[in-house]
């Protein structure tokens, strides 16, 4: 067994509750079935999400302290943009609220009805966005990324053949940018490689296509290239961001994910592309130095950047993740491998066979999981999907139970805790039945929809 260390100590502390189960099965049925409309003082392990529930470092939180309070010109942006240059290699930078502020802004101003936009896979609030606008989204995963169970390190590479075909049928003019996104995260946090980076580079380069990298997840995502990719063994994880960002025309991210609790940016060497999208910032954002977000977390936000290269705050979610997968691996419980970034992945529908997919199994097993344990899940499957034009559910690819690890927050007896309750749960599966929806939103349902069993 190999036993990840924690390579940092904690020096502040918030106390959890774990409750009674009969309590937890109110609070579930108070909050629809749904996970996200959960209280956290009814939650004893919060893995619904690592966005925005990183834990600081020492550096972080006094960095915050000098942070200089401005409208306009704080030199707390100025350090951010800075932190930014070096580390991902941008020359001009916007800052936005989080990522989805990104992801307006980037939709608003290159896709127009009737585009098409490839990519190796969507995330929710991307989709919403691109749709929004008039696009259309295509997936083009190589075959492997789909498999529940592979020992494939790259899952996250785009199909290149897939990748010409559409810019064949639907012709490059349609084609405002190909979008990849670090450390696939509907897919099980699974990276591409640079290999593949080289090859999307070459074919956008033939066709004049920009390429627009989602980089919420980048540093996992380099962390996987150093240890799966054996030209890069040797490159820091300094150089490998580098190289990565080098390949985008426009790099967007959620700071939530990357390196602090909250914010988001978008940034370009081009300063045509750096002034289409400018104008929108203070419209949607505010002033160009802080585009919705405190000075004090701009602050940390660059800290956190710096840190984003450190090999031992970087490894730290995934080496977790790791030892979770492989422990449920052994006990027979369907999880997506290889382990990646971002969360350990369960795959619901082999877990309750017995319930149909129209029955959402993995939003099933997200709600008994929580009543089992108080360790809260985010369901990622046919909920977190929409409607078609009909009306009728889209059976999503996969339906899974995300069970995130926010860097340095969990201990690993917190760890052992929650594969014992899985385990239990596993076995007793049969106790579990299907859901389904009283109150249905239409945008992102899985946000604020309520449920009850069938
Ligand atoms: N892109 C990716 C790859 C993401 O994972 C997220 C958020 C966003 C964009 C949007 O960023 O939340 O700051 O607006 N992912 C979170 C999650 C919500 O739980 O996976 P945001």
């Amino acid at each position: 067994e190999t036993i990840p260390v924690e390579l940092h100590k904690v020096r502040i502390v918030q106390k959890l509750h774990l409750r009674p189960v009969d309590e937890r099965l109110d609070a579930i049925n108070k909050g629809g079935y749904n996970t996200f409309l959960l209280n956290t003082k009814d939650v004893f392990l919060d893995m619904l999400t690592d966005s925005g529930t990183n834990a600081m470092s020492d550096n972080q939180v006094s960095s915050m302290l000098k942070a200089d309070d401005a409208y306009a010109g704080s030199q707390s942006f100025y350090r951010m943009e800075e932190a930014l240059r070096d580390v991902f290699g941008k020359e001009h930078i916007l800052p936005v609220h989080q990522g989805r502020a990104a992801e307006n802004v980037v939709s608003q101003v290159f896709i127009k009805p009737g585009d098409i936009i490839p990519m190796n896979y969507h995330f929710t609030t991307t989709k919403a966005h691109m749709e929004l606008n008039g696009g259309k989204i295509f997936e083009i995963l190589t075959e492997e990324g789909l498999k529940i169970k592979s020992n494939h390190p790259f899952k996250g590479n785009i199909d290149i053949q897939q990748l010409k075909d559409l810019i064949l049928q639907y012709g490059a003019e349609h084609i405002p940018f190909i979008r990849l996104e670090a450390s696939t995260n509907l897919i099980g946090g699974q990276p591409f490689s640079i290999q593949n980076m080289r090859e999307v580079k070459a074919v956008a380069d033939e066709y004049g296509i920009m390429i627009v990298l989602d980089a919420s997840l980048i540093g996992e995502n380099a962390w996987f290239i150093k240890q799966r990719e054996e030209e890069f063994k040797n490159t820091s994880i300094r150089d490998i961001l580098r190289m990565m960002c080098g390949f985008a025309d426009i790099v967007y991210f959620s700071s939530r994910k990357v390196s602090s609790t909250r914010g988001g940016g978008i940034c370009t060497n081009s300063h045509e592309l750096f002034l289409k999208m400018r104008d929108l910032v203070p419209l949607y954002e505010g002033f160009l130095t802080y585009g919705g977000m405190s000075v004090r977390e701009i602050e940390a936000m660059a800290v956190g950047l710096q840190e984003t290269t450190d090999e031992t705050v970087i490894s730290q979610s995934p080496s977790f993740i790791e030892y979770t997968v492989k422990e449920l691996d052994a006990r027979g419980i369907p999880v997506i491998t290889p382990a990646g970034a971002l969360g350990c992945h369960i795959d619901a529908m082999s877990f309750l066979e017995h319930i149909p997919q129209k029955e959402y199994p993995a939003g099933a097993l997200a709600a008994a999981l929580y009543i089992i344990s108080g360790c809260r899940g985010m369901e990622r499957g046919t909920i977190s999907s929409v409607r078609n034009e009909n009306g009728e559910d889209v059976l999503a690819d996969m339906e899974l139970l995300r069970l995130a690890f926010p860097r340095r927050v969990f201990t690993l007896s917190q760890t052992k805790f929650l594969i014992d309750r899985v385990h239990w749960l596993f076995e007793n599966r049969k106790l579990v039945g299907g859901l389904k929806f009283v109150e249905e939103p239409e945008v992102l349902r899985f946000f604020m929809g309520r449920l009850a069993p069938v």
